[in-house]
Protein backbone atom coordinates (compact mmCIF):
# COMPACT_ATOMS: atom_id res chain seq x y z
CA UNK A 1 0.00 0.00 0.00
CA UNK A 2 1.36 3.68 -0.77
CA UNK A 3 2.57 5.54 2.30
CA UNK A 4 1.61 8.88 0.37
CA UNK A 5 -1.39 9.17 -1.77
CA UNK A 6 -1.00 12.46 -3.15
CA UNK A 7 -4.67 12.15 -4.95
CA UNK A 8 -6.57 12.78 -1.62
CA UNK A 9 -6.11 16.59 -2.78
CA UNK A 10 -7.37 15.79 -6.43
CA UNK A 11 -10.53 13.77 -5.35
CA UNK A 12 -13.63 16.85 -5.20
CA UNK A 13 -13.93 20.02 -7.34
CA UNK A 14 -13.78 21.89 -3.72
CA UNK A 15 -10.88 20.53 -2.62
CA UNK A 16 -8.53 21.64 -6.14
CA UNK A 17 -10.32 24.77 -6.13
CA UNK A 18 -8.41 25.55 -2.18
CA UNK A 19 -5.10 23.95 -2.73
CA UNK A 20 -4.95 25.60 -6.44
CA UNK A 21 -1.65 27.26 -6.32
CA UNK A 22 -2.38 29.45 -9.76
CA UNK A 23 -5.64 31.33 -10.31
CA UNK A 24 -6.57 33.22 -13.36
CA UNK A 25 -8.24 36.72 -12.72
CA UNK A 26 -9.42 38.70 -15.73
CA UNK A 27 -7.52 41.62 -14.31
CA UNK A 28 -4.10 39.97 -15.35
CA UNK A 29 -5.31 39.74 -18.40
CA UNK A 30 -4.59 42.55 -21.34
CA UNK A 31 -6.47 42.53 -24.89
CA UNK A 32 -4.37 43.21 -27.70
CA UNK A 33 -7.05 44.76 -30.89
CA UNK A 34 -6.05 45.82 -34.42
CA UNK A 35 -7.49 49.46 -35.70
CA UNK A 36 -7.06 49.75 -39.37
CA UNK A 37 -7.74 53.06 -41.28
CA UNK A 38 -9.51 53.35 -44.27
CA UNK A 39 -12.26 50.79 -43.37
CA UNK A 40 -15.51 51.38 -43.12
CA UNK A 41 -16.61 48.15 -41.13
CA UNK A 42 -14.50 45.76 -38.74
CA UNK A 43 -12.57 43.06 -41.01
CA UNK A 44 -12.16 39.21 -39.86
CA UNK A 45 -8.69 38.51 -40.10
CA UNK A 46 -8.53 35.36 -41.98
CA UNK A 47 -5.95 33.35 -40.07
CA UNK A 48 -7.03 34.46 -36.79
CA UNK A 49 -10.56 33.32 -36.69
CA UNK A 50 -12.63 35.51 -34.19
CA UNK A 51 -10.19 38.53 -34.27
CA UNK A 52 -10.87 41.56 -36.33
CA UNK A 53 -9.03 44.78 -37.59
CA UNK A 54 -11.12 47.33 -36.20
CA UNK A 55 -13.12 50.90 -37.10
CA UNK A 56 -12.63 53.30 -34.77
CA UNK A 57 -16.11 53.19 -33.71
CA UNK A 58 -15.89 49.01 -33.62
CA UNK A 59 -12.39 49.20 -31.28
CA UNK A 60 -14.64 51.30 -28.68
CA UNK A 61 -17.35 48.95 -28.78
CA UNK A 62 -15.11 46.06 -28.17
CA UNK A 63 -12.40 47.96 -25.78
CA UNK A 64 -15.81 49.07 -23.80
CA UNK A 65 -16.70 45.08 -23.56
CA UNK A 66 -13.62 44.13 -22.21
CA UNK A 67 -13.63 46.63 -19.45
CA UNK A 68 -16.67 45.53 -18.71
CA UNK A 69 -15.80 41.88 -18.62
CA UNK A 70 -13.32 43.10 -16.07
CA UNK A 71 -10.19 42.49 -18.60
CA UNK A 72 -7.12 44.26 -16.97
CA UNK A 73 -5.62 46.46 -19.94
CA UNK A 74 -5.64 46.94 -24.10
CA UNK A 75 -2.52 46.94 -25.88
CA UNK A 76 -3.71 48.60 -29.39
CA UNK A 77 -1.83 47.88 -32.53
CA UNK A 78 -2.46 50.32 -35.73
CA UNK A 79 -2.69 49.65 -39.43
CA UNK A 80 -2.42 52.40 -41.80
CA UNK A 81 -3.79 52.19 -45.30
CA UNK A 82 -1.13 51.07 -47.35
CA UNK A 83 -0.40 54.87 -49.20
CA UNK A 84 0.43 56.16 -45.89
CA UNK A 85 3.13 53.83 -45.65
CA UNK A 86 6.37 54.94 -46.57
CA UNK A 87 10.40 54.08 -45.56
CA UNK A 88 10.34 55.89 -42.05
CA UNK A 89 6.70 54.63 -40.82
CA UNK A 90 5.77 58.70 -40.75
CA UNK A 91 2.07 57.48 -40.01
CA UNK A 92 3.01 56.02 -36.98
CA UNK A 93 4.24 59.72 -35.53
CA UNK A 94 1.42 61.90 -37.00
CA UNK A 95 -0.88 62.98 -34.52
CA UNK A 96 -3.58 61.72 -36.65
CA UNK A 97 -1.96 58.67 -37.91
CA UNK A 98 -4.84 55.69 -37.33
CA UNK A 99 -3.20 54.13 -34.11
CA UNK A 100 -2.26 57.40 -31.94
CA UNK A 101 -6.42 58.76 -33.51
CA UNK A 102 -7.61 55.44 -31.68
CA UNK A 103 -5.53 55.86 -28.76
CA UNK A 104 -7.22 59.40 -28.41
CA UNK A 105 -10.68 58.09 -28.75
CA UNK A 106 -10.28 55.29 -26.63
CA UNK A 107 -8.51 57.26 -23.83
CA UNK A 108 -11.26 60.54 -24.33
CA UNK A 109 -14.38 57.37 -23.79
CA UNK A 110 -12.32 55.11 -21.47
CA UNK A 111 -10.30 57.29 -19.09
CA UNK A 112 -8.90 55.84 -16.28
CA UNK A 113 -10.90 51.94 -16.41
CA UNK A 114 -8.68 50.26 -18.18
CA UNK A 115 -4.84 50.81 -18.66
CA UNK A 116 -4.41 51.93 -22.04
CA UNK A 117 -1.09 50.57 -23.81
CA UNK A 118 0.08 51.01 -27.27
CA UNK A 119 2.68 48.84 -29.00
CA UNK A 120 5.64 51.26 -29.78
CA UNK A 121 7.12 50.21 -33.23
CA UNK A 122 7.46 51.27 -36.93
CA UNK A 123 6.73 47.93 -38.41
CA UNK A 124 3.16 48.68 -38.81
CA UNK A 125 3.74 51.53 -40.42
CA UNK A 126 6.78 51.28 -42.57
CA UNK A 127 6.66 50.13 -45.94
CA UNK A 128 9.44 47.32 -46.37
CA UNK A 129 7.79 46.14 -42.85
CA UNK A 130 10.92 46.23 -40.81
CA UNK A 131 10.62 47.44 -37.23
CA UNK A 132 13.30 50.00 -37.81
CA UNK A 133 14.38 52.61 -40.57
CA UNK A 134 16.64 50.95 -43.29
CA UNK A 135 20.67 52.51 -43.28
CA UNK A 136 21.90 52.95 -47.28
CA UNK A 137 22.55 49.08 -47.26
CA UNK A 138 18.70 47.89 -46.37
CA UNK A 139 20.12 47.13 -43.01
CA UNK A 140 18.16 48.19 -39.90
CA UNK A 141 19.98 51.34 -38.65
CA UNK A 142 19.55 50.42 -35.16
CA UNK A 143 20.25 54.24 -33.59
CA UNK A 144 18.30 56.13 -35.92
CA UNK A 145 15.51 53.82 -35.21
CA UNK A 146 15.75 54.93 -31.91
CA UNK A 147 14.99 58.73 -32.87
CA UNK A 148 11.80 57.76 -34.61
CA UNK A 149 10.56 55.64 -31.86
CA UNK A 150 11.72 58.72 -29.29
CA UNK A 151 8.87 60.42 -31.38
CA UNK A 152 6.54 57.94 -31.55
CA UNK A 153 6.59 57.63 -27.83
CA UNK A 154 5.83 61.27 -27.58
CA UNK A 155 3.02 60.92 -29.79
CA UNK A 156 1.35 58.17 -28.28
CA UNK A 157 1.87 59.39 -25.01
CA UNK A 158 -0.02 62.75 -26.43
CA UNK A 159 -2.73 60.73 -27.44
CA UNK A 160 -3.34 59.40 -24.12
CA UNK A 161 -1.36 56.28 -23.66
CA UNK A 162 -0.77 55.27 -20.16
CA UNK A 163 1.71 52.27 -20.93
CA UNK A 164 3.95 52.61 -24.43
CA UNK A 165 5.56 49.08 -25.52
CA UNK A 166 8.54 49.29 -27.32
CA UNK A 167 8.86 45.96 -29.11
CA UNK A 168 11.37 46.32 -31.88
CA UNK A 169 14.49 44.86 -30.27
CA UNK A 170 16.34 48.03 -30.83
CA UNK A 171 19.10 48.26 -28.27
CA UNK A 172 19.34 50.99 -25.78
CA UNK A 173 14.94 51.50 -27.07
CA UNK A 174 13.83 51.61 -23.60
CA UNK A 175 16.21 54.61 -22.64
CA UNK A 176 15.44 56.92 -25.46
CA UNK A 177 11.98 56.20 -25.10
CA UNK A 178 12.09 57.24 -21.13
CA UNK A 179 14.27 60.33 -21.51
CA UNK A 180 12.17 61.61 -24.35
CA UNK A 181 8.93 61.05 -22.54
CA UNK A 182 10.46 62.43 -19.20
CA UNK A 183 11.85 65.29 -21.29
CA UNK A 184 8.19 66.54 -22.80
CA UNK A 185 6.55 66.06 -19.38
CA UNK A 186 4.93 62.52 -19.70
CA UNK A 187 6.94 61.42 -16.19
CA UNK A 188 3.43 58.82 -15.70
CA UNK A 189 3.18 57.17 -18.96
CA UNK A 190 5.19 53.47 -18.17
CA UNK A 191 7.15 51.87 -20.37
CA UNK A 192 6.43 48.03 -21.07
CA UNK A 193 9.93 46.46 -22.41
CA UNK A 194 9.40 44.00 -24.74
CA UNK A 195 12.37 42.10 -23.14
CA UNK A 196 12.79 38.65 -24.22
CA UNK A 197 11.42 38.97 -27.95
CA UNK A 198 12.14 35.94 -29.84
CA UNK A 199 12.48 35.56 -33.48
CA UNK A 200 9.25 33.22 -34.08
CA UNK A 201 7.17 31.76 -36.50
CA UNK A 202 4.72 32.33 -33.58
CA UNK A 203 3.93 35.82 -35.25
CA UNK A 204 2.87 34.17 -38.65
CA UNK A 205 -0.76 34.99 -38.45
CA UNK A 206 0.04 39.20 -36.90
CA UNK A 207 1.52 39.78 -40.06
CA UNK A 208 -2.15 39.35 -41.73
CA UNK A 209 -3.81 41.17 -39.00
CA UNK A 210 -1.60 44.22 -39.34
CA UNK A 211 -1.42 44.10 -43.08
CA UNK A 212 2.37 43.83 -43.07
CA UNK A 213 4.43 43.96 -46.45
CA UNK A 214 7.73 42.00 -44.47
CA UNK A 215 10.08 40.36 -46.93
CA UNK A 216 12.82 38.82 -45.02
CA UNK A 217 13.33 38.46 -41.55
CA UNK A 218 13.52 40.21 -38.39
CA UNK A 219 16.66 37.44 -37.10
CA UNK A 220 19.56 40.87 -36.96
CA UNK A 221 17.49 42.30 -34.02
CA UNK A 222 14.83 39.49 -32.73
CA UNK A 223 17.11 37.19 -30.39
CA UNK A 224 17.45 33.59 -31.58
CA UNK A 225 14.95 30.67 -30.17
CA UNK A 226 18.09 28.85 -29.16
CA UNK A 227 19.55 31.48 -26.70
CA UNK A 228 18.42 31.56 -22.64
CA UNK A 229 20.88 33.40 -20.67
CA UNK A 230 20.71 36.36 -23.36
CA UNK A 231 17.23 37.03 -22.14
CA UNK A 232 18.61 38.05 -18.48
CA UNK A 233 20.99 40.36 -20.24
CA UNK A 234 17.73 41.90 -22.48
CA UNK A 235 16.94 42.00 -18.74
CA UNK A 236 19.70 43.83 -16.97
CA UNK A 237 19.63 46.19 -19.68
CA UNK A 238 15.67 47.27 -19.91
CA UNK A 239 15.79 47.48 -15.70
CA UNK A 240 19.08 49.71 -16.30
CA UNK A 241 17.32 51.89 -19.04
CA UNK A 242 13.89 52.03 -16.93
CA UNK A 243 11.69 49.68 -18.12
CA UNK A 244 8.39 49.78 -15.71
CA UNK A 245 7.78 45.86 -16.76
CA UNK A 246 9.14 43.77 -18.56
CA UNK A 247 8.06 41.22 -21.19
CA UNK A 248 8.58 38.12 -22.86
CA UNK A 249 7.32 36.86 -25.62
CA UNK A 250 5.78 34.19 -27.09
CA UNK A 251 5.02 32.66 -24.41
CA UNK A 252 4.20 29.00 -24.46
CA UNK A 253 7.12 27.51 -26.29
CA UNK A 254 9.34 30.37 -23.85
CA UNK A 255 8.30 29.57 -20.38
CA UNK A 256 11.71 28.89 -19.18
CA UNK A 257 12.52 31.76 -20.27
CA UNK A 258 9.93 33.34 -18.97
CA UNK A 259 10.87 31.48 -15.31
CA UNK A 260 14.49 32.90 -15.41
CA UNK A 261 13.44 36.34 -15.99
CA UNK A 262 10.66 35.97 -13.45
CA UNK A 263 13.02 35.14 -10.80
CA UNK A 264 15.20 38.11 -10.87
CA UNK A 265 12.75 40.77 -12.37
CA UNK A 266 11.84 43.38 -9.41
CA UNK A 267 9.21 44.58 -11.71
CA UNK A 268 5.99 43.03 -13.07
CA UNK A 269 6.93 40.93 -15.30
CA UNK A 270 4.15 40.04 -18.14
CA UNK A 271 3.83 37.09 -21.00
CA UNK A 272 2.30 37.29 -24.66
CA UNK A 273 0.29 34.41 -26.26
CA UNK A 274 0.82 35.57 -29.65
CA UNK A 275 -1.18 34.93 -32.84
CA UNK A 276 0.31 31.99 -33.69
CA UNK A 277 -0.22 30.23 -30.22
CA UNK A 278 -4.24 31.64 -31.26
CA UNK A 279 -3.98 30.48 -33.92
CA UNK A 280 -3.25 27.19 -33.23
CA UNK A 281 -5.66 26.33 -30.92
CA UNK A 282 -8.37 27.87 -32.95
CA UNK A 283 -7.30 25.58 -36.01
CA UNK A 284 -7.34 22.03 -33.65
CA UNK A 285 -10.67 23.36 -31.98
CA UNK A 286 -12.05 24.17 -35.07
CA UNK A 287 -11.45 20.33 -36.37
CA UNK A 288 -12.58 19.38 -32.89
CA UNK A 289 -9.00 18.00 -32.03
CA UNK A 290 -8.63 19.58 -28.91
CA UNK A 291 -11.13 21.74 -26.53
CA UNK A 292 -10.86 25.19 -26.91
CA UNK A 293 -11.71 26.20 -23.64
CA UNK A 294 -9.88 23.48 -21.90
CA UNK A 295 -7.01 24.75 -23.59
CA UNK A 296 -7.39 28.32 -23.31
CA UNK A 297 -7.37 28.09 -19.16
CA UNK A 298 -4.72 25.67 -19.47
CA UNK A 299 -2.51 27.67 -21.25
CA UNK A 300 -3.01 30.96 -19.73
CA UNK A 301 -2.87 29.05 -16.31
CA UNK A 302 0.61 27.90 -17.73
CA UNK A 303 2.05 31.06 -18.77
CA UNK A 304 1.17 32.14 -14.87
CA UNK A 305 2.37 29.30 -13.38
CA UNK A 306 5.71 29.77 -14.71
CA UNK A 307 5.26 33.35 -12.95
CA UNK A 308 4.01 35.66 -14.94
CA UNK A 309 1.78 38.52 -13.81
CA UNK A 310 0.26 39.89 -17.26
CA UNK A 311 -0.79 37.69 -19.76
CA UNK A 312 -1.63 39.53 -23.01
CA UNK A 313 -3.91 37.29 -25.02
CA UNK A 314 -6.35 37.26 -27.67
CA UNK A 315 -8.44 35.21 -25.57
CA UNK A 316 -8.74 37.98 -23.03
CA UNK A 317 -12.58 38.59 -23.34
CA UNK A 318 -13.42 34.95 -23.36
CA UNK A 319 -11.24 34.08 -20.64
CA UNK A 320 -12.59 36.33 -18.31
CA UNK A 321 -16.07 34.96 -19.68
CA UNK A 322 -15.02 31.55 -18.87
CA UNK A 323 -13.95 32.96 -15.40
CA UNK A 324 -16.92 34.36 -14.33
CA UNK A 325 -19.25 31.49 -15.18
CA UNK A 326 -16.84 29.59 -13.49
CA UNK A 327 -17.49 31.16 -10.52
CA UNK A 328 -20.96 31.28 -10.82
C1 LIG B 1 6.09 44.26 -33.64
C2 LIG B 1 5.21 43.23 -33.04
C3 LIG B 1 4.93 41.96 -33.54
C4 LIG B 1 4.04 41.37 -32.64
C5 LIG B 1 3.79 42.28 -31.64
N1 LIG B 1 4.54 43.44 -31.89
C6 LIG B 1 5.35 41.31 -34.80
C7 LIG B 1 6.76 40.93 -35.01
O1 LIG B 1 7.64 41.21 -34.20
O2 LIG B 1 7.02 40.34 -36.05
C8 LIG B 1 3.46 40.00 -32.76
C9 LIG B 1 2.25 39.76 -31.95
C10 LIG B 1 1.55 38.51 -32.32
O3 LIG B 1 2.03 37.70 -33.13
O4 LIG B 1 0.46 38.30 -31.76
N2 LIG B 1 5.37 45.47 -33.82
Amino acid sequence: MPHERPRRLRATPAVRRLVAQTRLHPADLVLPVFVRDGITEAQPIGSMPGVVQHTPDSLLAAASEAVEAGVGGIMVFGVPRDEDKDAAGTAGTEPDGILNRALRLLREELGQRTVLMSDLCLDEFTDHGHCGVLDGRGRVDNDATLVRYAEMALAQAAAGAHVVGPSGMMDGQVRVVREALDAAGHEDVAVLAYTAKYASACYGPFREAVASTLTGDRTTYQQDPANRTEALRELRLDLAEGADMVMVKPALPYLDVLSDVVEVADVPVAAYQVSGEYSMIEAAAQRGWVDRDRMVMETLTSVRRAGAQVVLTYYAVHAARLLAEQRA
